[in-house]
This record gives structure tokens, sequence and C-alpha cells, in this order.
């Protein structure tokens, strides 16, 4: 039997405007189970960052539960918020956001940076990981003189040195010409097929070959 690895049970997000209130997320429940892949489709606005931000634990949700790996995320502070972070989840932006003045190797190492390991021990298992995206032949190189889809290599790369217990993307082709945006699916249908939990944004019209097997389709706002 499937453990369950993301549970959301009644998930609100809200934002106040001024005297404007948001609601973002009207009430999400949903469950996602070791080995999924997951697609979390709909239109602009419809709240897929939103869910993300919170699955990823880079927000709390308004009201609601969230248990990652059977623990109570939903209203840890923010320190230990980012210690689940860096421990339990991997995050791949639509902007890369890798840290323009490293290496390659070195954007992967980062995350490693908080677990404690010994430097040279970071440094294999960050160059492995690139090996693993296709960049072991550019372990030196800087952001800027990488492609957009290899930057987003690196960024997957980076996501998965701590094995995550969920690997999490909003809309990671979104910056992509069709090609790149291509390899970079194919690379999440291969770490699918190896056993690891992806949840991933995508528009709803966006043709795809990705294996998402659910769809959870947000609240329109
Ligand atoms: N920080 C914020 N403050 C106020 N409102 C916000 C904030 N972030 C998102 N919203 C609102 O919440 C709703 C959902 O936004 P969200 O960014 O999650 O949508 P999305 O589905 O990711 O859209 P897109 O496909 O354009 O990326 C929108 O109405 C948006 O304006
Ligand atoms: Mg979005």
């Amino acid at each position: 039997m499937s453990e369950s690895i993301v549970h959301f049970e009644d998930v609100r997000k809200t934002y106040q405007m001024g005297v404007v209130t948001v609601e973002a997320l009207r009430g999400v429940t949903l469950a996602i189970q070791a080995g999924e892949y997951v697609s979390i489709m709909g239109p602009s606005g419809c709240g897929k960052s939103t869910m993300l931000n919170l699955l990823g634990c880079l927000d709390r949700p308004t009201s609601g539960r969230y248990a990652l790996g059977g623990e109570d995320v939903s209203q840890l502070d923010d320190d230990a918020l980012s210690a689940i972070r860096g421990a339990r989840l991997g995050f791949i932006f639509q902007s890369y956001n890798l840290i323009q003045q490293l290496t390659v190797v070195e954007n992967i190492e980062v995350p490693l940076y908080y677990q404690g390991g010994s430097e040279e021990e970071s440094r294999t298992l960050a160059a492995r990981y690139a090996e693993r995206v296709g960049l072991g032949h550019r372990l030196d190189h800087k952001p800027f003189e990488l492609s957009g889809g290899q930057q987003q290599r690196v960024a997957i790369a980076r996501a998965l040195v701590n094995d995550p217990l969920v690997l999490l993307a909003d809309e990671p082709t979104g910056n992509l010409d069709s090609a790149s945006g291509v390899e970079i699916l194919r690379i999440f249908d291969d770490l699918n097929q190896q056993g690891k939990t992806i949840a991933s944004s995508r528009p709803r019209n966006r043709r795809c070959p990705t294996r998402a097997i659910k769809a959870s389709f947000c609240n329109t706002g």
C-alpha cells in the first residue's frame, strides 16, 4: 500500500490587499502518494503558484491542514519551514533562480551547505547530479554561459541533491523554447519512472508529453 507524501485538507489561502480580500485557494483537498506525478492545471490566476508555494513550504495556508510525510506543517514558524524546505523538498522555478556568481557544481551544492556533510562529499554528490541531468561536462561554467534549458537542468539537479520527498515545479518550461521544454519534461518523466514523486504546474492548453496521472483543478478566482 502506498504512503501519502502530501495531504492537503480543505486548504484555503487568502491575500489581504487593503480592504480587498483575494481568495486564491478556496478549500483544496488533495493527497499525493509516493511515486505519483501530479500536474496542477488551470487558467492564469486560478492559484497554481499559490498552491505550489504552499506545497513547497514557501508560505502557510490561511486555514486548513497540510501534512508532509505525515508531519503537520500548516502552522510552523519561518525557521521550521525553511528547515523542512532544506531537508525534505526540492523546488524548481520558471526563472531557474540560480546564483549567477556560482558555477554549475556550486549552485547544485547550495542545499547541502545546511545539511552538515563534508565539502568533499557535497562536491562529489553535486557533480553526480550534474551528470544525471547531462551537465557533467559543464561543472565549472557560470549560469550566463549556459542556455535556458541547461540552466533549468542545473535547477533540477539542485532540487534533487537532497533527495527530497517531493519535487515541486512551477511552470518549469515556461521560459523555454519547445524543444528545451520537451527535454526538461523528459527528465521529469525519467525521474518519476525511477520513483520520484513530482508535482508541477502547467497552463491548461499546453501540449506536452508528461505522464501526469492526476490533475487537480484549482478554484478559478
Ligand atoms: N502575494 C499576493 N498578494 C495578493 N494577491 C495575490 C498574491 N499572490 C497571488 N495573488 C492572487 O491570487 C490569485 C492566484 O494567483 P496565482 O499566482 O497563484 O495564480 P496562477 O494560477 O499561478 O497564475 P499564472 O498561471 O498566471 O501563473 C490571483 O488572483 C492573484 O492575483
Ligand atoms: Mg503562476
